[in-house]
């Protein structure tokens, strides 16, 4: 394995992706941005403060003008504009000006949220993702999505921002709590499904290896994943057509976080959504039904939920078809057309069939089935 990957934009190389067991070369990265002259404000949360802040902080501290810690409560309930002002306020009384650079410490929401302050504070400034958590090394800390939720609405107000650097420590998912990891996992086993059996192949061979943490067998799956990304990323930057598969699972997904309040972590949700992805492939007979219990055996290997209690699917669906009205007349649907490869499935709402309508209830209710309705 290479310990670096380099993404481009448009043809020009943007930022590097560097693999690490350890800090220690962040400090020779960051010194490529001629940071003597400018100051560091490392954004993190409640969690991961405690584990990484002062280590990065002493390494920062040696090379930059100044250096200083904000953080906020972990969680997605923290997604909101009000972190984002809080965030702005120090970066004002501390006169950060369009010189200076933010880094992103943590997971998803910490990535997120550093990502959208670095897009807007001052007409944009630079930032770095030190992604903490599978998730956000996998996912979300590559390609530049930035943004946070609004009202019932989840990551409806962002920009994308390229990040200047993406320094993955990946000895960071050895403090990770178990849930957090498998949680990680929904969206790793999403790249197998959508692009690359093999890949596939390889997490169904490396349970064991995988969930006892085996540094090797995960710097490997790691790394894939970010292969992965690149492909797209650079093919479709901002979501105009072709990345929009990295979304495989997400529509349901989503419904079903925002109608469990947020209890199951974002991952989860998306396990719980290529189930019912999977089950429209399998009913459209683009997948056999052998390979649609194959897919719900690797997740449920891998620690992550393929039903939740507590909700009914006229619920989700409702959730689903909010969510879309803003969008257009349709929803469209990753499905798979086989493993590794994906197809999109279309459907008009404003103007359901039945047969169509009985479809995604089914759907719906294959991972709702311990619900007591
Ligand atoms: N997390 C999906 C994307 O970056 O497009």
């Amino acid at each position: 394995m290479d310990n670096i990957i380099q993404i481009n934009n448009e043809g020009e190389h943007a930022y590097d992706i560097i693999f690490s067991d350890s800090f220690n070369l962040l400090k020779s990265e960051l010194e490529k941005f001629n940071i003597e002259k400018k100051r560091i404000c490392i954004v993190t949360d409640s969690n991961v403060a405690s584990l990484y802040a002062n280590e990065i902080k002493s390494l920062v501290d040696m090379i930059c003008k100044q250096c200083i810690v904000v953080q906020f409560n972990a969680g997605e309930l923290s997604k909101r504009q009000e972190t984002v002002n809080k965030i702005y306020e120090v970066l004002v009384k501390k006169k950060f000006d369009r010189k200076d650079i933010l880094i992103a410490l943590g997971g998803g929401v910490v990535g997120d949220i550093t990502g959208f302050v670095a897009a807007t504070y001052m007409r944009g400034i630079d930032y770095v993702q030190v992604p903490t958590t599978l998730l956000s090394q996998v996912d979300s800390s590559i390609g530049g999505k930035t943004g946070i939720d609004f009202k019932d609405h989840k990551n409806i107000i962002g920009a994308f921002k390229m990040p200047k650097l993406v320094y993955i420590n990946l000895n960071t998912l050895k403090t990770l709590p178990e849930r957090e990891f498998n949680a990680g996992m929904g969206e790793v086993i999403k790249y197998g499904l959508i692009m690359a059996e093999d890949f596939y192949e390889y997490l169904n061979k490396n349970i064991a290896k995988i969930r006892s943490r085996d540094l090797e067998t995960l710097s490997n799956v790691v790394y894939m994943c970010c292969r992965l990304k690149k492909v797209i990323v650079e093919d479709d930057p901002y979501e105009k057509n072709v990345r929009k598969i990295l979304n495989f699972g997400h529509t349901f997904g989503h419904a079903i976080e925002k109608c469990k309040g947020f209890e199951y972590l974002h991952g989860e949700c998306v396990s719980l959504g290529i189930v019912a992805a999977s089950y429209i492939s399998y009913k459209i007979k683009q997948i056999d039904s052998d390979t649609f219990n194959s897919i719900k055996n690797t997740l449920a290997s891998y620690g992550l939920p393929i039903a939740v209690s507590g909700i009914k699917a006229n619920d989700i669906l409702r959730e689903i078809l909010n969510d879309k009205k803003m969008h257009s007349g349709y929803i469209t649907f990753i499905v798979l057309k086989h493993i590794g490869k994906v197809n999109f499935y279309k459907v008009n709402f404003h103007n359901m069939p039945e047969d169509e309508k009985e479809l995604l209830i089914n759907a719906i209710e294959t991972i709702t089935i311990e619900n007591p309705q």
